[in-house]
């Protein structure tokens, strides 16, 4: 049975009359840019965050909607803009984008979310913002994070790519924060067929002076109160994600679903995502950890399913960012995370049956090849729980 990591392919077969029909309705238009497509998608976006009119601005992909919320803010290279350092590496180019120099935090070991403990330790008279990532579909502790930014006078700017519908204390992830920045690329929770992203935020001043960054800074056609860049959503790709809309509760049902299916099957085997209170995860991805990742994994890819790693290489220890000059050893948990991790197959259209083949798979690759070393999982990290051994294993 083959398990791919994803099916974009399979996604579009199953939605084809509703995305045909959007695209050839722009197509027939002869409207390609701000327009009413991206209009009515902005509209949906908000009513499906439980925000007013005027909150929800269309760009061009997650980094520009982290972008356009640290410019909109004020961010510029005087400043320091703290983030995890695990995370995907546009949540730092967008920080660059603005000429601001990221400070990297560590994370909590089990929600892989930014250890917010660690926060006040790093701020300075130059730290401007934070840019909690919600990684994996889950948030960040928002009250808190919330709690730190207006005693120190801080923005906050959720990266909420991977956290389309997620909660905290039941509000939507994205609208907690100042500004919420999500990403559509195809794979995501919701996905466009193409690049594309949105940025939400809490007054209509901010709403204002974001539909003016996006569109190079401009008030109207030709005049420009401030500078700005090209980053908006076209009009196939806003009408792409208008006709998905209302599938994306049920696709995270399914998604939480899944994983409390894989939550069931493997967590006597290997270290399973844990959810954290206050929040309702969306499993955009399904992420372990086990001590033979690499093993594992190929043992996976010889029984034909696929599965990545997310992140292999944290943003702080990349060659990219060596001037920042952190060294190794300076974020313990996200580099020990990072050895560790192993993301399996999670999309809404994945069946029962191909988790279970999933699940089978480890549970052989335990038994059959690991027996032996399995008790050593036991005595990992001091710092973070080992994986659970299976006395029964074997
Ligand atoms: C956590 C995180 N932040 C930012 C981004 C950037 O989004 P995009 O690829 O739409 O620019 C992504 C997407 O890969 C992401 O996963």
């Amino acid at each position: 049975m083959k398990v791919q990591f994803g099916d974009l392919k399979s996604h579009y077969t199953t939605y084809k009359e509703q995305i045909d029909a959007a695209v050839a309705r722009v197509l027939a238009s002869g409207y390609f840019i701000l327009g009413p497509e991206l209009a009515a998608f902005e509209r949906q976006f908000e009513e499906f965050l439980g925000l007013p009119e005027n909150r929800v601005v269309g760009c061009n992909s997650g980094t520009d909607a982290i972008y356009l919320a640290l410019a909109a803010a004020g961010v510029g290279p005087e400043h320091e803009v703290l983030a995890p350092s695990h995370t995907a590496v546009p949540t730092i180019c967008a920080i660059r984008s603005t000429g601001a120099t990221p400070v990297f935090v560590d994370i909590c070991p089990r929600s892989y979310t930014i250890d917010v403990d660690q926060i006040e330790a790093k701020i300075t008279p130059k730290t401007k913002a934070i840019v909690p990532v919600h990684l994996y579909g889950q948030t960040a502790d928002m009250d808190r994070i919330n709690a730190i930014a207006s005693r120190h006078g801080l923005t906050v700017v959720e990266d909420c790519a991977q956290s389309t519908g997620a909660t905290f204390k039941g509000q939507q992830s994205g609208t907690v924060g100042d500004y919420g920045a999500f990403s559509f690329y195809p794979s995501k929770n919701l996905g466009a067929f193409g690049d594309g992203g949105a940025v939400c935020c809490k007054t209509k001043e901010d709403y204002d002076r974001l539909i003016k960054i996006r569109n190079y800074g401009q008030s109207k056609r030709y005049y420009n109160d401030i500078e700005g860049v090209n980053s908006r959503l076209d009009e196939i790709q806003a009408a792409i994600l208008g006709a998905q809309v209302e599938f994306v509760k049920g696709w995270n049902e399914r998604r939480r679903e899944l994983a409390a299916r894989y939550d069931a099957g493997l967590k006597e085997l290997v270290v399973t995502p844990e959810e954290t209170p206050d929040n309702e995860h969306v499993y955009h991805l399904y992420v372990i950890e086990t001590s033979y990742r690499e093993e594992l994994q190929s043992f996976l890819l010889e029984r034909d399913v696929q599965t990545l790693i997310h992140y292999p290489v944290p943003a702080h220890l990349q060659d990219a960012y060596s001037y920042l000059n952190y060294s190794k050893g300076s974020l313990p948990r996200t580099e020990s995370a990072v050895e560790r991790i192993l993301s399996l197959p999670m999309y809404p259209g994945l069946t029962d049956d191909q988790i279970d083949f999933v699940i089978e798979s480890i549970a052989e690759f335990y038994k059959t090849r690991k027996v032996e070393t399995l008790h050593k999982e036991q005595h990992l990290d001091v710092d973070r729980k080992p994986d659970q051994v299976a006395s029964s294993v074997g």
